[in-house]
């Protein structure tokens, strides 16, 4: 990517208020990983040192190579940011143009930045002159079906000197609604020369980022939510594109060592309470592939101490024997329908069987 030499073409998705230090750790603890990108951080809070921005770009020596992702529509401030962050040694710069929420679009970042190309690319050349690491877009189709303006302003963008493009294939309309469209993603590849383009969107098995992969012609994929079901599904996508093998789903056992992990380095980053407090919205994700969990969920979404942590996980664990057989294995018929992403060829009774991606709840419900 640019100056930037990759270990893995496989990318974590910036999450805003999940992909922090401790998760990032943990996903890279568990592999198949390289770059991974921080929450979007606004250019002039950084600038003015708030507090709250620099917690969001926290990061250490084991969080390496790391992206921060910036959003505005001041030319001034993200130049000015981002070589801030290239003066601390951040090792690129993601440029948000895909955020819809009026909060981000109104100071002409987010989706504002798909709808105005000349300005869009005027900003971009200013931060990519100015820096020596690199620069790239996060972008969706465009702003809805009448406006597919990805292909033009990733063209736009090469132009600019962008190293890389991310794109997640729906239109700021569409929200997390209906299929992530591959022949979009493909448009984006096509319309560009030589720069890599990072295809995204309800990634949830290696298979699919295979699909993507074939479908789309793209230089990488980008998993966001699918990571948060599944550390494991860089670790193992690359394993199924190098061998062809499917490595088995994380057992139980795995997936809690995981997520116990992730609660250890949450108290150590946050403390324990405000720790605790931000597992709560963490833990029914890892959950969703526990099989059955209703007082775990219950439960873990009131914890505020270590104390608490391990007294609802280990009653769960308890709990959870009588629904497994004498090897720990869930009994038939509670074990899970495997994950199916929305642009794959389903059988139809995993069609029945399927449900969309959650989103969490919040003003990124239509991210
Ligand atoms: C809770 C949440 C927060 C998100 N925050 C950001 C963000 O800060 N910056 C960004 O570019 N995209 C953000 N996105 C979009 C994701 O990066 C990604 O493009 C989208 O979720 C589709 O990929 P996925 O299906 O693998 O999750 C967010 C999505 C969700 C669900």
């Amino acid at each position: 990517m640019g100056t930037l030499a990759l270990e893995s073409n496989l990318f974590l998705s910036p999450l805003a208020g999940y992909t922090n230090l401790p998760f990032r750790l943990v996903i890279r603890e568990v592999g198949g990983v390289d770059l991974c990108t921080t929450d979007l951080v606004n250019a002039r809070s950084l600038l003015e040192q708030n507090p709250k921005a620099l917690k969001l770009i926290e990061t250490n020596d084991d969080d390496r190579p790391l992206a921060v992702q910036l959003f505005g529509g001041v030319p001034e401030e993200m130049r000015d940011a981002a070589l801030y962050l290239e003066s601390i040694g951040i090792s690129a710069i993601d440029i948000n143009m895909g955020c819809p929420v009026r909060k981000v679009v109104k100071t002409g970042g987010g989706s504002a930045m798909m709808t105005e190309l000349d300005k869009t690319q005027n900003l971009v050349r200013g931060m990519v002159d100015a820096l020596k690491i690199p620069v790239s877009a996060k972008m969706r189709l465009g702003w809805d079906d009448d406006n597919i303006t990805a292909p033009d302003l990733a063209r736009a963008l090469e132009d600019a000197g962008v190293a890389a493009i991310f794109v997640h294939g729906r239109t700021r309309a569409q929200g997390f609604e209906g299929t992530v469209k591959l022949s979009g993603i493909r448009q984006v590849v096509e319309a560009v020369n030589s720069v890599p383009v990072v295809g995204n969107g309800d990634i949830t098995s290696p298979e699919a980022a295979k699909h993507m992969f074939e479908e789309t012609g793209c230089a990488g994929v980008s998993v966001g939510r699918g990571a948060f079901y599944n550390p494991w599904i860089f670790k193992h996508t690359q394993h199924f594109i190098e061998s062809g093998e499917l490595l088995p789903e994380p057992t139980f056992e795995e997936r809690i060592h995981v997520l116990r992990r992730h609660y250890d380095l949450m108290i150590k980053i946050f403390g324990e309470n405000r720790g605790s407090i931000m597992f709560r919205k963490v833990a029914p994700w890892y959950a969703k592939r526990f099989g059955p969990t209703k007082p775990f969920n219950k439960a873990i979404v009131q914890i505020s101490t270590r104390e608490d942590f391990e007294r609802v996980l280990n009653g769960y664990i308890e709990w959870r024997e009588r629904f497994t057989d004498s090897n720990g294995k869930l009994l038939p018929q509670y074990e899970l329908t495997p994950m199916v992403a929305s642009f794959m060829n389903e059988p139809e009774s995993a069609v029945e069987k399927r449900k969309a991606i959650p989103v969490p709840k919040g003003p990124v419900e239509v991210w």
